[in-house]
Parts: structure tokens; sequence; C-alpha cells
């Protein structure tokens, strides 16, 4: 069953596929440690979230043109619009670029001139959501904060991401305030490797209206009632929680328990390249593992509406 959908907790560089890989190397004369595409499909093997990142980060390395982005983003809108996704929050890493040398404008021009004109083209709307790389310093989150306050009109929240424990979110405070203060909203990635007490750490000290995967809250009764009672949504990414060995089969993912529980449980695809589907795999792949119904699957797909940034009367439309 394919319902129109919102997708939440999407990393743009996650969808990357390794054959886009190899043609943008071919075109900037970047090198790959990969001696084919077979081979890189290969090293898709992942420990824990580091392995992930180190592979993810390496090949990032390939971006380098406003045409890159702009091609990355275009693959997956023509990818989503199949699967029935009518709204997109789309997390970027400026930092993993910026890093590289490659400038805030070209990224977010590049990325623009795919996003802009989504809802005629693919019928999808588009937001993006700027993320912090938290094992990169506060203050460079500051800056990266700075160099986004022209592009602000393109941008509708602020998020966490990257190396999760030993990061906590209280290292970000000051640039979440001051994200606040212009305006944006607020996500964060917590309680995927890091404990549940960095999910209440992210609501209470960083002001986020939405939980990145969260999963681990379940190890936390009390705040598993308060995220119900008060309504928090959760971005649960199935096929990123195995792969990155969270859990450790799909037959054990705790989303239905979740949605059981009250949870505002919604489900995404992370790093879609890296992780064996998109959004409409790892709701097929969640069904069939823990034998969910139409309604939970209608469940989800309201979930993802009302979890969303979309405004009020677009969101009528769908819940
Ligand atoms: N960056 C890209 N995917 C991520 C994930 N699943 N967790 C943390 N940072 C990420
Ligand atoms: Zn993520």
């Amino acid at each position: 069953m394919s319902v129109p959908k919102a997708e939440l907790h999407l990393h743009i560089e996650g969808t990357l596929e390794p054959e886009l890989a190899f043609a943008l190397a071919e075109r900037n004369g970047a090198e790959l440690p990969f001696a084919s595409v077979q081979e890189l499909h290969d090293a898709y093997r992942f420990e824990d979230l580091q392995s992930f990142l180190d592979l993810y980060y390496r090949l990032t390395d390939v971006l380098r043109t406003e045409r890159d982005f702009t091609e990355l983003a275009e693959a997956y809108l023509v990818r989503a619009s199949a699967a029935g996704v009518r709204h997109a929050e789309i997390f970027f890493d400026p930092q993993a670029h910026t890093s590289r040398g490659v400038p805030f404008a070209t990224v977010i021009d590049g990325l623009w001139a795919a996003l802009r004109d989504s809802e005629r083209r693919y019928g999808i709307s588009t937001k993006l959501i700027l993320c912090f790389l938290r094992d990169l310093s506060a203050e460079s989150a500051l800056e990266t904060l700075s160099a986004a306050e022209p592009y602000l009109d393109r941008i509708v929240a602020v998020g966490l991401d990257s190396a999760e424990v030993g990061h906590p979110p209280a290292k970000f405070a000051a640039v979440y305030r001051r994200a606040r203060e212009l305006g944006l909203r607020a996500v964060a990635h917590a309680g995927e490797e890091g404990p549940a007490s960095y999910v209440a750490e992210a609501l209470d000290v960083l002001g986020v209206e939405r939980i990145d995967h969260g999963i681990r809250v379940l190890e936390d009764p009390a705040l598993v009632e308060r995220l119900v009672r008060e309504r928090i949504p959760l971005t649960v990414c199935p096929f990123s929680n195995v792969r990155l060995r969270v859990i450790d089969k799909l037959t054990d993912h705790p989303l239905r328990l979740m949605l059981e529980l009250g949870l505002v449980a919604t489900v995404n695809s992370d790093d879609p390249a890296y992780f064996g589907g998109y959004v409409q795999e790892n709701l097929d792949g969640v069904r069939d593992a823990l034998g969910l119904s139409d309604e939970h699957l209608r469940t989800l797909a309201r979930n993802s509406f009302e979890a969303s940034f979309i405004d009020e009367r677009t969101r009528a439309r769908y819940l």
C-alpha cells in the first residue's frame, strides 16, 4: 500500500548512489578508493554509526560544484515522487563540504536549483534542514549558522547529526538559541546510539520539536510517557537501525511497540543509498517483518504530516 506521506529524516548526502558517485568522481577528477561500483556496493557493511560515517564523509568528496548538488537532489526527488512522498524536509551537512573548501553558497544554491520548483516538477513540497556536525566544535556550528543567514528563506530548521556518543546536545545550546532567535525550528538526532538522556536534553536544553531516531527512549518509561503526552514526534529509520547495528534484525524492530504505546512515530530512510532502500522499502520492510496492518500504515502516514513543518492549511489536506 503506497499512500501519500512526508519524509522527515533524509540526509541528501546519504542519497548518493554508487553509480552517481562514480560519475561525479570522473567528471571532477576526484579519486575514489574503490575500483568499481560493485566494490563500492560491497563496502556497504557497517559495524556501527562511525564506520558508516567514515565512508559517508569520504564519498562526499565527489560533490564539488553546484551542478553536482543539483543532480544529487533531482535524483532523490525522482525516487521520492514515485514512492508517494508529497512533502520532504531534507537534511544537509554544510560542514562536510565547507571543511573541504566547497563554499556554503555552492552547496545551498546547487540544492536549491532542484528544490525551488519541486512542487511543480515532482509534486513534492520541500524544505531544507541545516544540520550541525556534533563531533565538530560549537564554534564551527555558530560559523555555519552565520554563513546560512543570507539563505534563511530556504531553511526551515536546524538539526544535529554525526557521531552521537560523547557529543551531548547541551554542547550546542548557544547555536540552537541563536537559530531560534532567527526564527528557525529545531530538531536533533538523539537516542540513536546515544542514551535516552540525550533525548530529554535535546528537548529541555535545545528546545527541539522533533527527535530524529529516538528509539532508545524505550529504555526510559517516564520519558516515553512524556513524549506520548506532549506528542513529540520521532523520525524512526528502520533499515538504518539494522545496518548500523542499533538493533539486530528487522523483526526485532520496536516500531510496532512504539505505535502501540502511542508515540508519534514516523518511518523514514535516513541514508537510503547506503542502507538498502528508500522510504517505501522501509515501510514495506517493517510491514512484512512486524506484521503491520493497513491501520498502522495509515497512522504512520498521518503521523508524518502531523510531525512535519508544513503550514496548517496544507497539513489539513493530508490529515
Ligand atoms: N549522518 C548521516 N546519517 C546519520 C545518522 N544515521 N546518524 C547520525 N548522523 C548521520
Ligand atoms: Zn540521520
